[in-house]
């Protein structure tokens, strides 16, 4: 009998925040149990609704926006952007240097599909955001792991990067502000990040996505902005900052020196077309979401939604026998330590499935986002303060009594 099997280019991809333990939890919520999910960053389902006047300007919109449009976007939408990367000192982006994604992940995909030949290395943080790696390796590269250190911040360990940079090194990866530490990059780190790269000739791939959810009065500075004389990849998207992620609105934006990159343009112009063009109603709204007053601000003050969840979920973490935590400074996730001798943890995994079955609340263990020891976990802290209460009330009741 003739099988199908998923292709060999899958076979050493993974996407684990959408994976074994997700489809337990929905497994078990085909059975009638409620889950309380900490697991996905997708704002809207805990009431982070889009601003009214997107709303309002996508259904305006909507007649106009029923064909194709050009394949890196509506001029309305890259002008917003355009003028968004001067505002950040982006240098040297002009408006073919932008390309309108189906959120960032098409965008993320793109650029790796456009560089890598088998064998081909990118510098990625660990923890990561998984798709980068998948993505890496499904374009046939190999992605090798630089790493962050939970003593110092979870800023990136640059000894380690240096150390890990060979012939074959391409690019490195950049996520800042980062998931799933909530960690944000102080100049000084960018700095050295983009010496290594000058010295080494290589790509930097920011991912910003979360450049506009910053607490406690901090800045966020684009790390292009540190380099006009080398090329960048700037990817950002409005999943977040606005709470549309389901109208799949990113862009991706090349700056700096654009002398040694002509071929792996093209590449990306070919791979943008093959596309045809992003989802179109999303980009018509980018004008509008991009002017203006910034909609995440009041959330991320002291009394705003962002701000008190994360007040919540850090203090009542670290109160926990046998859980550490570094507080996150922006985005909306936090990456706690636990003590796996006390715990007896050998399998990340295996505890977060346990956590699930027992108390019904869904997290995503730290292995799955390239964390090379048991002994992380990430909770996404969009919930309101109550179930993040009771989350972690249910947490040190589970603890008190686990051993793997
Ligand atoms: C660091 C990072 N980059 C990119 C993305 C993808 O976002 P989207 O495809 O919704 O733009 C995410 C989503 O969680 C993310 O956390």
């Amino acid at each position: 009998m003739r099988t199908f099997e998923k292709s060999t280019k899958l076979n050493n991809v993974s996407y684990d925040i959408r994976g074994p333990v997700m489809d337990e939890a929905n497994a078990m919520e085909a059975m009638g149990t409620r889950i309380l999910k900490l697991n996905i960053g997708n704002p809207a389902p805990f009431r982070f609704e889009a601003p009214d006047e997107m709303i309002r300007d996508m259904i305006y919109n909507l007649r106009d926006t029923e064909g194709y449009s050009s394949s890196k976007g509506l001029f309305s939408a890259r002008k917003a952007i355009m003028q968004y990367c001067q505002l950040k000192n982006i240098p040297n982006v002009d408006i073919d240097d932008i390309y309108t994604g189906n959120g960032v992940s098409e965008l993320i995909a793109m650029a790796m599909q456009g560089l890598l030949n088998t064998g081909d290395e990118i510098l990625v943080p660990s923890p990561d955001y998984p798709l980068w790696t998948a993505s890496i390796t499904l374009a046939g590269g190999t992605a090798v792991h630089y790493h962050c250190d939970e003593q110092a911040e979870w800023y990136p360990d640059i000894e380690d990067i240096k150390s890990k940079v060979t012939s074959r090194t391409k690019g490195i990866v950049v996520i800042n502000p980062n998931n799933p530490t909530g960690a944000l990059y102080p100049r000084e780190v960018l700095q050295d990040i983009v010496d290594v790269a000058r010295e080494n000739e290589l790509i930097i791939f920011a991912d910003e996505i979360y450049d506009r959810l910053v607490m406690d009065g901090l800045k966020h500075t684009a790390i292009s902005s540190l380099c006009p004389d080398l090329f960048c990849v700037n990817l950002n998207g409005l999943s977040k900052s606005h709470r549309v992620a389901g109208w799949r609105c990113g862009w991706m934006c090349l700056s700096g020196d654009k002398s040694k990159v002509r071929g792996y343009i093209e590449g990306l112009n070919m791979l943008s077309s093959m596309r045809l063009c992003s989802n179109v109603p999303g980009q018509s709204i980018i004008q509008t979401a991009m002017g203006g007053i910034q909609s995440a601000d009041e959330l991320l003050m002291p009394g705003g939604r962002i701000y008190e969840q994360r007040e919540v979920i850090y203090n009542m973490l670290n109160d926990i026998p046998g859980v550490s935590v570094v507080k996150p400074k922006a985005a909306f996730y936090i990456f706690p330590k636990l003590d796996i001798e006390k715990f007896n943890i050998h399998d990340d995994e295996q505890f977060a499935l346990d956590f699930l079955r027992k108390k019904k609340i869904l997290v995503t263990h730290g292995r799955g986002f390239h964390w090379d020891q048991p002994d992380h976990f990430r909770i996404v802290y969009l919930p309101e303060k109550e179930q993040l209460e009771y989350a972690c009330k249910e947490l040190a009741d589970f603890l008190s009594t686990y051993h793997q």
